[in-house]
């Protein structure tokens, strides 16, 4: 009988064993299985992209921040999600000159595309967020925004099954603000916009551009025009802080970078925007003052804006009226290919 009970407990512990490894392996392959690659389209490059390391991107979690992004009981009265701002459809621009938030408040910039944040550390047009995470708890809680409390979003989405099972299963816990921010922030950084005409034009392509468009292309590298200067490298943007003009002639201008380094220089310097998609994220600059690419041209073809801090890279161009149609070809050639049509969303 004791000899039995020997040799089972031999066995008993054999099987534990066994149980207990091909566990591990099938957690090793969970792990691998969930890892998520962004699948960079034509002309981004893999090495520029900043994913947070306490916070690597799963497919589990983008799922659901996908869904967070178009949830609208994110706000205080549930009806403004970051789609609200950020719209799929407009390559996540929002076609308005300022934001609005709850109760139609109109705010004071205007909303920013989501397209290749992966590629930028800083965040905000005045660089105030170091990355996508604090953003969006910048966003839940500002009052001209989503308005809304942590607690009360924490507690709205903890009492929906739906997000109590999904935030257990991604993070392994109840609903907090961080795995909260960190679920939208993959989602975010996900949304990528490249394999453009431009990239196609440069990898080989020489059909992929009308002649209108190769011709802006030269003037847009050209040191006459000096764009490149800042719009630099594949996503068009030096990731820095500059000044060209716009809004520093109001009465009371958005002084930009200022507020957060209050060094003077810094007056009127905002972020440089990428210029991917930029043909459907009108109305342009942080203030929405420009409607159209025709009047962004004219604005630099005049040299900005002046004021104290205009950087010395603008300079009134005399461009003609075939160099404007021109340089408007090349910035409508940088529209990639559409998200809606690349499984991401
Ligand atoms: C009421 C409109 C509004 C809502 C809602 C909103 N945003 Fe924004 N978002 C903006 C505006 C305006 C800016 C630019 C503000 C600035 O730079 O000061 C911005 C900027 C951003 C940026 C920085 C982009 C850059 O290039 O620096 C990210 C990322 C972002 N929003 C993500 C989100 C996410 C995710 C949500 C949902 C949690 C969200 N936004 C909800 C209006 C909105
Ligand atoms: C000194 C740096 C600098 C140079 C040179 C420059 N830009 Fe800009 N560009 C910026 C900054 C900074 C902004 C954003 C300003 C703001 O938000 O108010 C901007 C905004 C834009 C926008 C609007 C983007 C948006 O999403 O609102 C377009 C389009 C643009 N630039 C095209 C050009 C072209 C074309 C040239 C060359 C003729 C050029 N830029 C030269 C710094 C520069």
């Amino acid at each position: 009988m004791v000899k039995k009970f020997k040799l089972f407990m031999r066995n008993k512990s054999r099987l534990l064993i066994f149980v207990f490894i091909s566990f591990m392996f099938m957690e090793v392959c969970q792990n691998k299985k969930s890892e998520f690659k962004i699948d960079l389209p034509l002309g981004l490059e893999a090495n520029d992209m900043f994913i947070p390391a306490d916070n690597p991107l799963t497919k589990e979690k983008i799922d659901l921040g996908r869904k967070l992004f178009f949830e609208d009981r994110l706000s205080i009265d549930a009806t403004i999600s970051c789609a609200f701002c950020h719209n799929p459809l407009l390559s996540f621009a929002d076609g308005r000159y300022l934001e609005m938030g709850v109760w139609g408040q109109k705010g004071t910039r205007n909303s920013s595309t989501l397209l290749n944040r992966v590629f930028a550390r800083e965040q905000f047009r005045d660089g105030r967020a170091k990355n996508i995470e604090e953003v969006i708890l910048e966003h839940l809680q500002n009052s001209k925004e989503m308005n809304n409390s942590l607690d009360n979003v924490l507690k709205v989405l903890e009492a929906d099954e739906y997000y109590r099972k999904a935030f257990k299963k991604v993070f392994k816990t109840k609903v907090t603000s961080e795995s909260l921010s960190k679920a939208i922030a993959s989602f975010v950084r996900t949304l990528v916009s490249g394999d453009s005409p431009y990239d196609r034009f440069m990898t080989g392509d020489k059909e992929a551009l009308s002649e209108a468009a190769r011709r802006g292309l030269i003037l847009f590298q050209s040191e006459r025009l000096n764009c490149k200067a800042c719009h630099a490298g594949p996503n068009f943007t030096d990731e820095n802080f500059n000044n060209n003009g716009a809004g520093q002639d109001l009465p009371e201008p958005d002084l930009g970078r200022y507020y957060i380094t209050r060094r003077d220089q810094d007056k009127g310097k905002f972020k440089t925007p990428t210029l991917r998609d930029i043909a459907r994220t009108s109305p342009y600059m942080h203030n929405g003052s420009l409607k159209s690419l025709l009047d962004v041209i004219e604005f630099y073809d005049r040299g900005g804006i002046h004021n104290a801090n205009l950087s010395d890279k603008i300079k009134p161009l005399g461009l003609s009226f075939q160099e404007k149609e021109d340089l408007r070809e090349f910035l409508r050639s940088l529209t990639g290919k559409n998200m809606l049509f690349m499984g991401n969303l």
